[in-house]
């Protein structure tokens, strides 16, 4: 039933209030502060009346954003029934928007000195090893300890972030800027996204530099915490210009428990030592599996991840840590492969676990400037 006592007039400052909770898919900002609620009325019957104002014609979020806003508007006291009609924003309102949004200049807000958030580009030396995983799974088990969290998937010719992600959405244009999608709480950036079905993308050097630095400079990601790089296997291109593009970037080393893959290190430690990048820590993945009986099973051996860890140490005079064995686990592949990352799912996974470890160990790292040349010259 209606209120008696509150006026229709009260009633649609109760619905704005409760559209006040209603966040963009996208830009997970209310839509109160972007210009989209374009009115509201609300008769004496209790019937509300929003007008949504669309960032674009072709929004892929538009049947969430009518469920999302009409059932806060039923939340609201003295309203019983609501309608959402939805419009476009004018140029007008968009560059309004777009310059809110931006707050100033386009530029790459990560490579700022004064940003704010961590930056760890996954590496590794070789194929295979578990990069994309490790980089998903971190990235949501970061999101739902509450931080903001955002991925870019840079490799760019072997994609394979949005499928881990779940993600089939693309990514909102704003005209120039473009929205990542949003899953899981993390902000997603992929070429996949801009490619038709499984097309290859067949790009050199520079177009990768160039894809590499649109996603850091007109992906609006907002503020975060922590920003997570898929880099592809090996040192080459990509690796380099994530690391001009992202001074300040740190590596997060993936390595098999194979001591042979020890000479990873050797090459994670050029990288690092060509580029001036910090190592943050070493993951070792696919590392020793306790069957069901007790026994422990090495499919890929044991050690390796403790091997990189000191080898890098020792190259690079400053400590880097192992932060943690993900053991080999068929459940990490298998939500890999339902686009439902392990370290989310219910029922705990001995993977899982031990990446939401890692991500543990991440978060409670200081942005302290341990083991940085700092800019002094001896007297
Ligand atoms: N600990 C693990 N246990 C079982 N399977 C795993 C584990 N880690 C990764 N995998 C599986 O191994 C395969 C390769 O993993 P992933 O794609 O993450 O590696 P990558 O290093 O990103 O590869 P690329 O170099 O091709 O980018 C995937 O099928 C993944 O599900
Ligand atoms: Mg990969």
């Amino acid at each position: 039933m209606p209120d008696p006592t509150s006026t229709p007039q009260s009633a649609a400052d109760n619905v704005l209030r409760r559209l006040g909770e209603v966040l963009d898919p996208e830009l997970r900002i209310p839509i109160t502060e972007v210009g989209m609620v374009g009115g509201v009325e609300v008769d004496r019957h209790g019937r509300a009346d929003v007008t949504i104002k669309l960032t674009t014609e072709a929004c892929p979020m538009r049947s969430r954003i009518v469920t999302d806003v009409t059932a806060a508007a039923v939340r609201a006291e003295g309203v019983r029934t609501a309608e959402v009609q939805l419009e476009v924003m004018t140029p007008q309102e968009r560059a309004e928007l777009k310059e809110q949004l931006r707050g100033g200049a386009k530029v790459n807000r990560f490579a700022q000195p004064d940003s704010l958030t961590r930056v760890y580009a996954v590496a590794s030396g070789k194929g295979g090893v578990g990069k994309s995983t490790v980089t998903v799974n971190l990235a949501c088990a970061l999101a739902d300890r509450g931080l903001k969290v955002g991925v870019v998937d840079a490799d760019v010719h072997g994609f394979s972030v949005p499928s881990l992600m779940g993600i089939t959405d693309a990514p909102t244009r704003l005209d120039e800027m473009i929205l990542p999608p949003v899953a899981y709480g993390v902000k997603t950036i992929s070429i996949g996204m801009f490619v038709e079905g499984n097309q290859a993308v067949a790009w050199r050097g520079p177009m990768l530099h160039r894809a590499v630095e649109q996603f850091l400079t007109d992906v609006h990601f907002g503020d975060l915490d922590v920003l997570l790089l898929d880099l592809p296997p090996g040192t080459g291109d990509i690796a380099i210009s994530v690391a001009q593009l992202l001074p300040s970037s740190e590596l997060l080393v993936v390595t098999t428990p194979q001591t042979a893959a020890a000479s990873v290190a050797e090459r994670a430690g050029a990288l690092s030592h060509q580029t001036g990048q910090q190592v943050a820590g070493v993951v070792e993945n696919m590392g020793p599996m306790t069957l069901p009986d007790g026994t422990v099973m090495e499919l890929f051996g044991s050690g390796g991840g403790q091997l990189v860890a000191d080898r890098l140490s020792e190259q690079l005079s400053t400590q880097v840590p192992l932060l943690g064995s993900v053991p080999l686990d068929a459940a990490l592949r298998e939500s890999g492969d339902a686009g439902t990352p392990a370290v989310l799912r219910a029922e705990p996974s001995p993977a899982g676990t031990a990446l939401r470890q890692i991500a543990d160990r991440l978060a409670s790292r200081s942005r302290g400037i341990a083991g940085r040349s700092l800019p002094l010259s001896p007297a």
